[in-house]
């Protein structure tokens, strides 16, 4: 008997068969990994699963049973509980108080604090999760929020666990982290159902693995008998091209980025960035390693522009604008607050800040602007509906592809990319990375910042380690992981 079972599970939104007749069933205590392309049906399915969704058609079964779910409450009745890339936590609140919210322990009427930390360092303790009950949470690293998620679905008796793209927002560090406590977690009997995009974590962490395209199960494999050649097979229909040999061709010319002795002080006078200098040729990748907060936030705010005009950030030897100079195309690693209007359309997204060479005479041809976005949406090849579909509506990886579209078009010279591929599937992402390749050859300057540091190695030129706010390393681009790592933990020599 399986925990949980999706049986025939059929689901439309409006001409999109995101879901169509997919079987999946999960064991008790197996860890059941979820991969696809961009817009697989992956996150769909897991919301049906969840009661975020209904289904068209199929049902779902817990313990062989049918149930019906109508919200997320019926689904936590029912044992099942869902970690959400986006966390669902009140920074003002403690962990205890946000994991036992909405179930509190009461006494005389009032939340029962001792019984609730009592409770969380019991759960703690039982599922080697640590986190401290009397922390509040607003302070605490990623890694830690999402424990405090996990926690608070155990609270509640989940005996299936379903965790949508957890480690995108994750360190190496905090992602291995996350797997022993997955692991734990298995072993005391929940089924943990994970949908990623890392094909080596599914191997490393999984039991089983489904793979679905376009809204079907195109594979089914146990994790100990398959390799990643095969699941991209499934996933996309072929395999990856090997990477392109690194060039030996040094870039010339004058930088078009230069960042000289960078000192960034947050409002308590903290520094964030200190005497920061380096610079980006044309046709050169300069890759970003660190761990989170060592500063990159404040460096791609500072050369964007979006700091305001510090001093010590040049570009093509004049300083930076403040706002959001134009000259810097930027790739955020937001794609839904600071990447994109989600509420508006592909065509508005990807032809924005593009409305003056579109507008003649003051006016915006409305056939010109749809004609131009579609021609976008088929070089990029981004999945939508129509050009007038809300880029909110598309899936992860077609709204980055968008966000591409737009930036890599625009006539700038400097781009600034963060986690460019966060999120997306592998054909994405080998199609940004020719893409970013492309724009290097051509000419750009590109400073790229990624958590991911097989992408630095596969892209970069040449690799700086931030850590604590400072530049204390340099690598060629084909430096070990083993070197990036022992530097990004702040080791030098
Ligand atoms: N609420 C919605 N309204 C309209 N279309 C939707 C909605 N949710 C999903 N879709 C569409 O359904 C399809 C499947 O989307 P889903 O989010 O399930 O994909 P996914 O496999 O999770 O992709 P990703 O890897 O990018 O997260 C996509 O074409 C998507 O645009
Ligand atoms: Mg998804």
């Amino acid at each position: 008997m399986y925990a949980a079972e999706l049986v025939g599970v059929t689901k439309r939104f409006g001409p999109v068969l995101a879901n169509d007749g997919i079987d999946l069933a999960v064991a008790r205590g197996e860890v059941h990994a979820v991969v696809g392309e961009n817009g697989a049906g992956k996150s769909t399915l897991m919301s049906i699963l969840y009661g975020l969704h209904r289904p068209d058609a199929g049902e779902v079964r817990r313990d062989g049973n049918r149930i019906v779910l109508r919200s997320p409450t019926d689904a936590i009745r029912h044992g099942l509980g869902m970690v959400h890339q986006r966390f669902r936590l009140f920074p003002g609140l403690t962990v205890a108080e946000n994991i036992v919210i909405g179930a509190e322990p009461v006494r005389n009427g009032r939340l029962d604090r001792a019984a609730a930390n009592e409770a969380v360092a019991a759960l703690s303790e039982r599922y080697g999760l640590r986190a401290d009950p009397s922390a509040l949470v607003g302070g605490l690293p990623v890694g830690v929020r999402q424990r405090v998620e996990i926690l608070r679905a155990l609270y509640r008796d989940a005996e299936v666990l379903i965790l949508d793209e957890p480690t995108a927002v994750l360190t190496p560090g905090e992602t291995d982290r996350l797997f022993e406590v997955l692991r734990t977690v298995a072993a005391t009997g929940v089924s943990i159902l994970l949908v990623t995009h890392k094909l080596s974590e599914v191997l490393a962490v999984g039991d089983r693995v489904t793979v679905l395209r376009q809204g079907r199960v195109t594979g089914r494999f146990t994790a100990s008998e398959t390799d990643a050649d095969e699941l991209v097979n499934a996933m996309i229909g072929r395999s990856l091209t090997p990477p392109v040999p690194r060039r030996a061709r040094p870039p010339v010319g004058d930088p078009l980025l230069e960042v000289r002795d960078l000192t960034v002080r947050d409002a308590d006078g903290v520094a964030r960035l200190s005497e920061v200098s380096f610079a980006v040729r044309p046709g050169e990748i300069v890759g970003l390693a660190g761990v989170a907060g060592s500063g990159q936030r404040e460096l791609v705010d500072s050369v964007t522009g979006l700091r305001g005009a510090v001093p010590g950030v040049f570009l093509a030897g004049t300083p930076v604008l403040a706002g959001r100079d134009p000259r810097v195309a930027y790739v955020p690693e937001d794609r839904h607050g600071r990447a994109t209007a989600p509420e508006m359309s592909v065509a508005e997204n990807v032809l924005m800040g593009a409305q003056r060479d579109l507008a003649s005479r003051w006016t915006l041809p409305r056939a010109r602007v749809r004609a131009r976005a579609r021609d976008l949406v088929d070089r990029f090849s981004i999945s939508a509906a129509s050009v007038d579909t809300p880029i909110g509506a598309l899936s992860g990886g077609n709204a980055q592809k968008a966000v591409l579209a737009r930036e890599l078009t625009r006539p700038s010279t400097v781009v600034v990319a963060e986690e460019p591929t966060q999120g997306v599937d592998v054909g994405v992402r080998e199609r940004v990375h020719a893409l970013l390749r492309t724009a290097r050859d051509e000419g750009a300057a590109i400073l790229l910042q990624s958590s991911e540091l097989s992408e630095l190695r596969d892209l970069a030129d040449r690799i700086l380690v931030l850590y604590e706010g400072r530049v204390i390393a340099e690598f060629p681009g084909d430096a070990t992981e083993t070197e990036l790592g022992r530097a990004m933990t702040g080791a030098t020599g």
